[in-house]
């Protein structure tokens, strides 16, 4: 069977619902009654840098967290609060049910899908798999419960590379899922035995390395940094490549005073913060004429709002409820990520 499939991408109306343009005093109205409510359900916010910078920064100002998938796993699971508000999309409002079971888990909405996650449906997937039963099956955190329930290691990009290499070194073969650009870079680099699923990231997908060449000919002393989810050939333009938080961390690095970052730019409000005296530039996505609802910014991860987050706060809605066995099976290969993250990610 191959493993090309149809890839569906049902944006909801919901996206166009998400209300971002607030003036100061109502801005600073919604977060008062955020916070006192965060305080009255025992919550923490766990954001995203995707999400829009309105919720990152309530999150960083009340003790919450910002960070990269990986980090905002582990980051739940070290929080005494019953309730964690995941300010991103689906798959990482179930990685912290699945690490911590215990708790209350609330998203500002559960509409807020993934079209990687999308586009590795379970019985599909399992189909795949079962035509090579002896291969280790990793799978990118970006996939339904149900998927790393089948799994025997989920990863992040912050770790993926590392974790092929090391299956690599342990004589095994791979089936990878669901991202192929991700797949296709760390064969590239660990030339490692991998079976690769063919879904892609909406956004990252649409950056287009033509027009990063002439726009790295408009700024030679610019540096660029892109997340892997990108194709080869924007990656073969990078000078970083990297998981969100390695990008946020490069462009404080690096010398350069210019950036042009091929992934979703609400990661701008983070690599300002760190670095205000540098300039940050969109990489060209889309092209003339593109409609663009997924162009440099996911339309799942716009969806979050402050007033879906007082909402969910408020009513304490928007559960992510996932059945125990599910939990269990899939506890196994996250928390080998997360064991895998601690020994090698120092
Ligand atoms: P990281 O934040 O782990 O780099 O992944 C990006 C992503 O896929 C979020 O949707
Ligand atoms: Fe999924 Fe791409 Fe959106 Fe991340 S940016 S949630 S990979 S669609």
């Amino acid at each position: 069977m191959s493993s090309v499939i149809k890839q569906e991408f049902p944006i909801t109306k919901d996206v166009l619902g998400a209300r971002n343009e607030y003036s100061q005093d109502e801005k600073e109205e919604k977060k008062k009654i955020i916070k006192k409510l965060l305080k009255e359900r025992d919550a923490k916010i766990v954001a995203h840098y995707y999400v829009h910078e309105d919720i990152q920064e309530i999150a960083d100002e009340t003790g919450g967290f910002v960070a990269d998938s990986l980090e905002m796993a582990r980051f739940g699971m070290k929080q005494k609060e019953s309730t964690l508000i995941v300010a991103g999309v689906r798959f990482m409002g179930e990685t912290a049910k699945i690490l911590n079971p215990e708790k209350k888990i609330i998203m500002p909405t559960l509409e807020a899908e993934c079209s990687l996650d999308l586009n590795c449906k379970y019985s599909e997937f399992k189909k795949f798999c079962d035509q090579f039963p002896d291969r280790e099956i990793v799978v990118y955190a970006n996939t339904s419960a149900k998927v790393k329930a089948m799994a025997d290691w989920v990863v992040t990009s912050s770790i993926a590379v590392k974790l092929i290499e090391y299956l690599k070194n342990n004589r095994k073969k791979i089936i990878w899922a669901p991202d192929k650009h991700l797949g296709n870079y760390i064969k590239n680099i660990t030339n490692a035995d991998m079976k690769i699923w063919k879904s892609s990231c909406i956004v990252h997908e649409e950056f287009k390395s033509n027009l990063l060449i002439d726009l790295k000919k408009e700024h030679p002393d610019a540096a660029v940094l892109v997340h892997p989810e990108s194709d080869l050939k924007m990656i073969n333009l990078a000078n970083v490549v990297g998981s969100t938080t390695q990008l946020i961390k490069a462009s404080k690095e690096l010398p350069n005073k210019k950036f042009i970052v091929a992934t979703d730019n609400r990661i701008f409000y983070k690599m300002k913060q760190s670095s205000p005296d540098k300039t940050f530039i969109e990489a060209p996505s889309g092209g003339a004429g593109a409609t663009c609802k997924s162009c440099a910014h996911c339309p799942w991860m716009a969806m979050n709002d402050l007033e879906k987050l007082e909402n969910v706060l408020m009513n304490q809605n928007n559960e992510i409820i996932l059945d125990p066995k599910t939990i269990e099976e899939a506890a196994i290969s996250t928390n080998k990520m997360i064991n895998f993250a601690k020994e090698f990610l120092k």
